[in-house]
């Protein structure tokens, strides 16, 4: 199966590393996005080592636009068609109340979290309804599921209106065989807690659930037969 390709964002890190390389092991071809070169080229040799074919390493930032619609351009003439789309970069800071929070780094916050990933589909989309259809995975969060107090005012509504992205992507999208999943993880032990205000200690990060329990979902959603939509998952690390 060498013919599917899947462009995942956050790809150096987390459960965007442990996706892609699923991803890849399973025979994809993956592009992989994000800021820092060095953790991309390890994800791709994961990849490889693990028997797939050599993924496309394309650093950006998701928050601009050009560089955004550039990496498109490269994995179209690359590897053809987006045919699924994982978006799991994403931003918080530590700084997270009305009381401490400052409006760039909200603006930063939405930006990476819900702004890029509206711009990430709407360049992916026209493919996709020409191909007959396409997967897209939405990386949320538990706390847009219920809310988390801590999780701060710029995560949880950047991450809340990813549900309307997903909802509006399937009701008007359907028809065009595209199908889009809000994958919803509660603690995650990655690199992601550096950016809590309180750095959990080892007992509460064992607690959690890996990278690699949510990539092993967005394997279960890319394997669903076209004809099937899983609208949402949310995942919860057990006794949490
Ligand atoms: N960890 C948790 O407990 C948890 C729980 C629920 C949801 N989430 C969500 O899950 C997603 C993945 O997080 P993770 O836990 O796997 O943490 P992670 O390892 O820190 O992954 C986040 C990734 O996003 C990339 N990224 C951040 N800003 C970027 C930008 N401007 N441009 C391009 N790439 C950018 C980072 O790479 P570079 O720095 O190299 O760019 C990094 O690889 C995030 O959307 C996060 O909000 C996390």
């Amino acid at each position: 199966m060498t013919d599917r390709c899947t462009w995942v964002t956050g790809a150096g890190s987390g459960m965007g590393r442990a996706s892609a390389v699923r991803a890849g092991a399973s025979g994809r071809r993956v592009a992989l996005s994000g800021r820092r070169v060095p953790s991309l080229e390890e994800t791709a040799k994961r990849i490889v080592d693990a028997g797939g074919p050599a993924p496309l390493v394309l650093p950006l930032d998701v928050r601009d636009p050009d560089a955004l619609a550039e990496a498109h351009a490269r994995v179209r003439a690359e590897f053809g068609t987006v045919e699924a789309l994982v978006l799991s970069a994403g931003l918080n800071a530590p700084a997270r109340t009305w009381a401490d929070q400052s409006m760039s780094d909200f603006a930063a916050i939405v930006e990476t979290n819900l702004t890029s990933v509206a711009r990430a589909i709407d360049l992916t989309l026209p493919g996709m309804r020409n191909a007959g259809g396409g997967t897209i995975v939405i990386v949320s969060s538990i706390s847009a599921w219920r809310l988390s107090p801590g999780a701060g005012v710029a995560y949880t509504a950047s991450k809340r209106g990813l549900k309307a992205l997903t909802e509006t992507l399937n009701g008007q999208e359907g028809r065009n065989g595209v199908r889009a999943t809000l994958l919803l993880p509660g603690d995650v032990d990655s690199e992601f807690l550096r950016l809590r205000p309180v750095q959990p200690d080892e007992d509460s990060r064992a607690r959690m659930l890996s990278p690699d329990d949510v990539a092993r979902a967005v394997q279960f959603v890319l394997d669903a037969p076209p004809g099937v939509t899983i609208d949402e998952l949310v995942i919860s690390p057990t006794g949490f």
